[in-house]
């Protein structure tokens, strides 16, 4: 399948790599706002074609699949363009900023028999998929502390006066939609929907949340959810069982799967993964998806994402953090 690309940034030069290397999508050309940087942007990774207009991308009858990768207020109004021409759509993590956006991008994604995906890579990773497969060796589950925490280069910029998309509301940013949706995409896979779900942010000058803590209740246990683009943390996440303990050294970039038993206290390792670019595994994904039509699984992913983005929706708006998405 020919791919396109929406975003100039590095994490599309990442997706682009990992579609060479899965040997599943290949590259035909990138778009931008500026026609200078689509052109050097496309010929930097031997792309065919570049363009300008969205509407000409998404009418392109060479392209079927474009990946999205803009600032999170922009993935819905982009996605609906590029559905509406016919492209299956890969959207980067927040898929979107509200449930609105969501129904409308997914019912125009069906309308057009094209499929529509969030690029929440890390549950698409192997390590992840052995710790969903290992969890009952835990025994009842009392409670996960899953975090993300990672502080960011723009946030020294921040600090200058330079506000990032990533940190304004008109964007739709914040920790939790650039971080929270890792550890929280992480808890509804292994864990469901919760009954509840709080959210504590720590907020910038501009509204949204730098740093946060998400509460999410399940029988019997709490999940904890810590994100931050404020601070910096090495400590692994965990998952707490009455028999044992499993920690991953990451909420986004799952390679390392341990096991302590309560008993014992002794860790073993369970799984590791030394794969340098682990966007090849939602890719494969994604493109078995597609290429065997396989409905069952869209519905898992779209009802996973739907939980998350209502989740996020819900817990921002109990705390004030309003994003303009809201108010179209
Ligand atoms: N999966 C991952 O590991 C991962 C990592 C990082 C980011 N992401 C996600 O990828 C997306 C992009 O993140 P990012 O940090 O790369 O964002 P960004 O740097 O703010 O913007 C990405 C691209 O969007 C375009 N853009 C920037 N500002 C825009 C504006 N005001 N209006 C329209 N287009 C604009 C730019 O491309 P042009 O100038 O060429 O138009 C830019 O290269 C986000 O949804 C983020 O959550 C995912």
């Amino acid at each position: 399948m020919k791919l396109a690309t929406v975003g100039t940034s590095w994490i599309t030069d990442s997706f682009i790599e990992a579609a060479k290397k899965s040997g599943r999508l290949t590259f035909e050309g990138a778009y931008s706002r500026s026609e200078e940087k689509a052109r050097a942007f496309t010929e930097k990774h031997k792309g065919e074609k570049w363009f300008v207009s969205l509407e000409d991308l998404a009418s392109d009858s060479d392209i079927d699949v474009v990946y999205v990768a803009s600032p999170n207020g922009m993935h819905g109004r982009q996605a609906e363009i590029l559905l509406n021409g016919g492209k299956h759509v890969i959207c980067e993590k927040p898929i979107f900023a509200n449930l609105k956006e969501f129904k409308s991008a997914f019912k125009r994604a069906e309308e057009k028999n094209v499929f529509l995906f969030e690029a929440i890579r890390n549950i698409q990773t192997p390590v992840f998929k052995r710790l969903k497969k290992e969890l009952p060796k835990a025994g009842r589950i009392r409670s996960a502390l899953l975090h993300l925490i990672q502080y960011s280069s723009r946030y020294d910029k921040f600090l200058t006066g330079e506000v990032a998309n990533v940190f304004s509301p008109k964007f739709a940013g914040g920790a939790l939609e650039d971080l929270g949706v890792y550890p929280l995409s992480a808890a509804v896979a292994l864990f469901g929907a919760p009954d509840d779900a709080a959210y504590y942010p720590v907020k910038l000058s501009t509204g949204v949340d730098g740093s946060g803590t998400l509460i999410l209740k399940y029988d019997g246990f709490v999940c904890t959810i810590l994100c931050s683009k404020i601070a910096h943390s090495q400590s692994p996440s965990e998952i707490h069982g009455e028999k044992g303990t499993f920690m991953i050294n990451s909420s986004s970039n799952i390679s390392r799967l341990e096991w302590m038993d309560s008993h014992t206290r002794k860790v073993e390792s369970i799984d590791s993964d030394e794969t340098e670019n682990d966007m090849v595994y939602e890719i494969e994904h994604f493109a078995n998806i597609i290429e065997n039509r396989d409905i069952d699984e869209y519905r898992r992913l779209k009802k996973l994402s739907s939980e998350v983005v209502r989740i996020m929706e819900n817990v921002r708006k109990q705390n004030g953090i309003i994003f303009p998405n809201d108010e179209k």
